[in-house]
């Protein structure tokens, strides 16, 4: 979603700003501008489309300045036109200000405003509240006093950043809702949505919590909330180097971090198997431990992937734990007002850590008394500082938007939580011990299915024309499915579903035909048997299968058009494995299509509004 950058200091903005544009250019957007501090002037420039036509125009006509903000724009007021791409100013052109969020109240302040003869040229919300901010600046506030006044009347979500051409030695910053972080420098800030923006200057960061503004000049930083209380931040230290965020020699970000997942799936485990004791340690969530054992239900709410993450962790936690689990799109769950047991445990999943609706049904987890832990990848973000307790995936920034390191993590810490639980409660040391090696496996597994990507390419390039896209599993496998249809979708812009292979029957049957290709996930597993008839009955319909199989099965030979094999493991491991050549699939049929595959139309990697 919106990418925000601002900058203060004593070199020339214009690139700066850029520079962290280019690096949040993954979140998704559809426009970019910059407004920059120039001559006591302040010069605008933005542009629909890519950041690229944004810097043409730079270059056709270049602004510079020692301060100014950046944005990249994902539509949520108004097309994404260059009349609506932020910087927004105010009517009387001293103000410019970007804006991430959306202003619920936003068309009470604008009619209001143009009672008393403001004139608005865009359809934004964010025109409304810098007019809104102006109107006190001009009624003699500071530009503080007036930001933090007008964000007083506000309701809905912000992460804004504004300068003001009176104030040039001022950049204030303010946040509720979206994700905002400051970078201190030697004699300047850097602003922005994400730390992607800020590594290649400084490593030293402070993160604004909701309803706090950072009044920065070029010497001074000063957080405080919107009622005007000082707050002493923690400094805390960025924890990874910029080659996490760089292709590092791979064509994209998404064939990078597929290609990462050996190490990340050990990263998420490293220090957190004890081999002789056959269990987990997972230091984040130890001292809640007696609510988690003690849980009459646990319940988990996510979105998108992470969902997919919360349905194997239902199936785990059930088979291992016997705890009862709920699996809950986080956006329904935070508006059907759900019935939360005493002593339930809710589990909240989210790679970026800044997904709305997540982090609204955290909150209403908590409201309603559960203790919430969160599975978190980005550290220090919203979701990972407002729950109880969590753990973090450590998977590295992920970029590509369509998830995928993180998801094997967020499916390895599960399997984590549910060794450690599943120990405490039903199995013994010698059960948890060969889980503990199989788990060590796992990386060099993950790289063997890696090692034969080009089968799947090949596979690829006989499919990559076609319409639709069925893909099927059962039992541990059905989420997959789910993930991999996700996958396909989200990046190749084929229409593909996910079913459990079963309930394929009641419906969707009537799609196949010698056209349809269908992707089974048919492991040797508990239901491999049941899986094969499935197949059979999409066979009988001329259907075209590409079966997911376990190494050795030489069976599947006489089911499936097209095997990919993966090594065999644990049944509630799997998942971590049959990922793998569905995320290649996609990927591959996706650069074939000619997609953009790390920006693909309409997604944006952190959805930070409802
Ligand atoms: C995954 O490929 C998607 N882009 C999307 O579904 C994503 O998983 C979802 O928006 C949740 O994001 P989060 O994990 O950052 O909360």
């Amino acid at each position: 979603m919106c990418g925000i950058v601002g900058y203060i200091g004593d070199k020339d903005a214009t690139p700066i700003l850029l520079e962290g544009l280019r690096r949040l250019e993954y979140r998704g957007y559809e426009s970019a501008g910059v407004a920059i501090l120039t001559n006591g002037d302040i010069s605008i420039a933005k542009e629909p489309g890519k950041l690229g036509e944004l810097e043409q125009a730079l270059t056709r006509k270049p602004i510079s300045g020692t301060l100014g903000v950046g944005h990249t724009r994902w539509a949520t007021h108004g097309l994404p036109n260059k009349m609506n791409a932020h910087p927004h100013t105010d009517f009387t052109g001293r103000l410019a200000m970007i804006h991430n969020g959306v202003i619920e109240n936003y068309q009470a302040i604008k009619t209001k405003l143009q009672a008393s003869g403001y004139e608005f040229t865009t359809e934004t919300d964010t025109e409304a509240l810098v007019n809104l901010i102006s109107e006190f600046y001009q009624n003699g506030h500071t530009l503080e006093e007036a930001v933090r006044s007008a964000l007083s009347q506000v309701e809905g979500t912000f992460g804004i950043v504004l300068i003001s051409k009176d104030d040039p030695d001022l950049l204030i910053a303010a946040r509720r809702g979206s994700p905002l972080v400051v970078g201190m420098g030697e004699g300047e800030f850097v602003v922005a949505s994400d730390v992607a923006a800020i590594i290649s200057h400084t490593k030293d960061v402070t993160y604004l919590d909701d309803n706090e503004v950072a009044v920065m000049s070029r010497n001074e930083l000063v957080i405080k909330t919107i009622d005007n209380l000082e707050v002493n931040k923690r400094v805390e230290k960025i924890s990874f180097d910029l080659d996490k965020i760089e292709k590092s020699g791979y064509d994209h970000f998404m064939l990078k971090e597929i290609m990462e997942q050996p190490q990340t799936i050990e990263d998420a485990m490293r220090g957190r198997l004890l081999l002789e004791e056959g269990t987990a340690h997972l230091g984040g969530i130890e001292h809640e431990i007696d609510s988690l054992l003690y849980a009459p239900k646990m319940l988990f709410s996510a979105c998108g992937t992470s969902w997919h993450a919360a349905l194997i962790a239902e199936y785990m936690l059930e088979e291992w734990v016997r705890t009862p689990v709920e699996v809950e799109y986080a956006s329904e769950f935070r508006y059907r007002d759900p019935v939360i047991e005493r002593g339930s445990v809710a589990f909240v999943i989210s790679q970026s850590g800044e997904t709305a609706d997540t982090l609204a049904a955290l909150k209403e987890s908590k409201r309603k008394g559960a203790k919430v832990l969160a599975l978190c990848n980005v550290v220090g973000s919203t979701i990972a500082r407002e729950s109880d307790a969590g753990v973090y995936l450590h998977a590295g920034p992920e970029i590509g938007v369509a998830s995928t390191k993180a998801f094997t993590s967020q499916v390895t810490v599960c399997s984590l939580i549910t060794l450690l639980l599943a120990r405490m409660r039903n199995i013994g040391v010698s059960k948890g011990v060969e889980i503990v090696n199989e788990m060590k496996t796992l990386p060099g597994k993950v790289q063997s299915i890696l090692d034969h990507h080009s089968v799947i390419k090949e596979i690829a390039n006989e499919f990559h024309k076609s319409q639709n896209f069925l893909y099927l599993g059962r039992g541990y496998n059905f989420p997959v499915a789910l993930e991999g249809a996700l996958k396909l979708k989200e990046i190749s812009y084929i229409h593909a579903e996910g079913y459990p292979a079963a309930e394929m029957k009641h419906g969707p049957i009537a799609l196949i035909d010698e056209n349809m290709p269908v992707v089974v996930i048919a492991t040797k597993d508990s239901i491999y048997e049941k899986v094969i008839t499935n197949i059979e009955e999409v066979r009988a319909r001329r259907g075209r299968i590409i079966a997911i199989a376990t190494e050795g099965d030489e069976e599947m030979k006489n089911h499936a058009d097209h095997i990919i094999y993966v090594p065999a493991t644990l049944e509630f491991l799997t998942p971590i494995l049959t990922i793998i050549p569905l995320q290649l699939l996609a990927y591959y049929i996706a650069i074939l299509r000619g997609c953009d595959v790390d920006q693909p139309r309409n997604l944006a990697k952190s959805v930070t509004v409802e």
